[in-house]
């Protein structure tokens, strides 16, 4: 069959590795792609439309759509292809609120038992400085809508709060995302990330995986779509996993399904572990980027079956899936001063040595050609990914990987795994 991805960034380039390895798979393409997954697969433009895409897709006999990132999902993407009977992977419009509305995220799970920080949301400004003047706490401010992962701010102290508050609703930093505010208190813990294929009513868990949201070692610096990753997670115990299952994954799934609103796809949860127990910080309604790239590796079924089945309604026809025992890391090399801005068109070489590493997978995000070099084109660059026995000596060949690299000002984290290291 053919296939078809929707996306450019690592997630995708792991999305499309992973798909070429089904024996069912005789094409692969990929809009917009980036310069890795022009390896693999054929790369064409991202029209403006949908419709276009779908009109494409038709006489191209697409089997298969797969939809990576989440801001083509809120648009509808899934809708679009849907209505003209063509199997696209991914929620639609009105379920990819669960990440495109933080506000209708919290409705959800207010209304369904399901812990979380307990929040507000506002539209005036005056309303949500007198909340946090009341809270006398710390607090996180977010923008309700999508925001490329930026959206939210800490607000520690009083001051810090207000400006955030300022920064969404009045300087509109987020544009129409910032239209409303939900601001919620600050949950203490460590963060993991939960991620299931679902089609509606059953689910299917991944193996755990972690992600490094700050720029700098140590948990330092800026808040980034994330710097690296690995799987497993020790933070999430087989106790916790049956947990999470239970009091969030199922409750969510069923809760959407109760509005008429059943949910297809991916449902990643963001988690905090807290001492009371786990508390759903955020929903995501597709893979993480860059926990896709240590997930999928780990996947040892084939995916195309999986994708179709949330497509039909019959992933529960699947309980015998596969997994690698080994273990994966993957590290972000981004371009210097990302999240800030940054400089892109530098010559990226090391590619195919890093590639030969045993274990090693160099998963593209911003890269893109420049006659005959690669070069970056993005704030993150690559994912260099490896899969070994035990986390340490994966992450040990994904640090190979990255000497192995080079760019201009290239930036990474030293530290990646460092929690799971330290309970190992
Ligand atoms: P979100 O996009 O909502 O996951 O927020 C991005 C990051 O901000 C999370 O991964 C956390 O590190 C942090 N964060 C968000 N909300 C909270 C909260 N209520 N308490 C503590 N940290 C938070
Ligand atoms: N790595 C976090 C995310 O994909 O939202």
């Amino acid at each position: 069959m053919k296939i078809l991805v929707v996306g450019q960034g690592g997630r995708e380039h792991t999305l499309v590795w992973k798909l070429a390895q089904s024996r069912r798979v005789e094409k692969i393409y990929c809009a917009p792609g980036n310069a890795g997954i022009a390896q693999i697969a054929e790369t064409l433009p991202m029209p403006d439309r949908f419709t276009d895409l779908a009109d494409w897709a038709e006489s191209e006999n697409i089997a298969l759509t797969v939809v990576g990132p989440e801001a083509p999902l809120a648009e509808g993407i899934v809708d679009v292809f849907s209505e003209r009977g063509l199997k696209a992977f991914g929620p639609d419009k009105r379920a990819a609120r669960l990440e495109a509305s933080k506000d209708f995220a919290k409705q959800l799970m207010l209304e369904n038992g399901i812990s979380t920080a307990e929040h507000q949301t506002f539209t005036d400004v005056e309303a949500a400085m007198a909340y946090i003047e009341d809270q006398n706490r710390p607090v996180f401010v977010k923008a309700n809508g999508l925001a490329a992962g930026k959206g939210v701010i800490p607000g520690r102290t009083f001051k810090e709060a207000l400006q955030a508050v300022k920064t969404i609703l009045v300087d509109k930093a987020f544009g129409d995302a910032g239209d409303s505010v939900v601001i919620e208190e600050e949950l203490i813990g460590e963060e993991a990330s939960f991620t299931v294929l679902t089609d509606g009513s059953h689910c299917l868990p991944f193996v755990s995986s972690q992600d490094h949201k700050m720029s700098h070692d140590g948990d330092t610096g800026k808040n980034t779509g994330g710097m690296g990753a690995y799987s497993p997670a020790p933070v999430i115990t087989p106790e916790l996993h049956d947990y999470v299952m239970q009091h969030v994954v199922y409750p969510t799934i069923n809760g959407m399904a109760d509005i008429g609103s059943p949910f297809k796809g991916v449902l990643y949860v963001g988690l905090m572990i807290t001492d009371t127990g786990p508390k759903v910080l955020e929903f995501n309604c597709r893979f993480g980027d860059p926990e896709a790239q240590v997930l999928l590796p780990r996947l040892k079924s084939d995916l195309v079956p999986l994708l179709i089945a949330c497509i039909d309604g019959t992933l529960a026809d699947h309980a015998d899936v596969q997994w690698h025992d080994e273990a994966a890391a993957c590290v972000v090399m981004a371009s210097g001063g990302y999240p800030d801005p940054y400089q892109t068109g530098e010559i990226i070489t090391g590619l195919e040595d890093a590639d030969a590493i045993e274990g090693v997978s160099v998963f593209h995000a911003g890269t893109t050609h420049d006659g005959e070099n690669i070069v970056t084109a993005g704030g993150r660059v690559l994912g260099v990914t490896a899969i070994a026995d035990g986390l340490h000596n994966a992450i040990q060949q994904a640090y190979k990987g990255v000497s192995a690299i080079h760019f201009n000002k290239t930036h990474f984290r030293n530290d990646i795994g460092h929690r799971a290291l330290k309970k190992s």
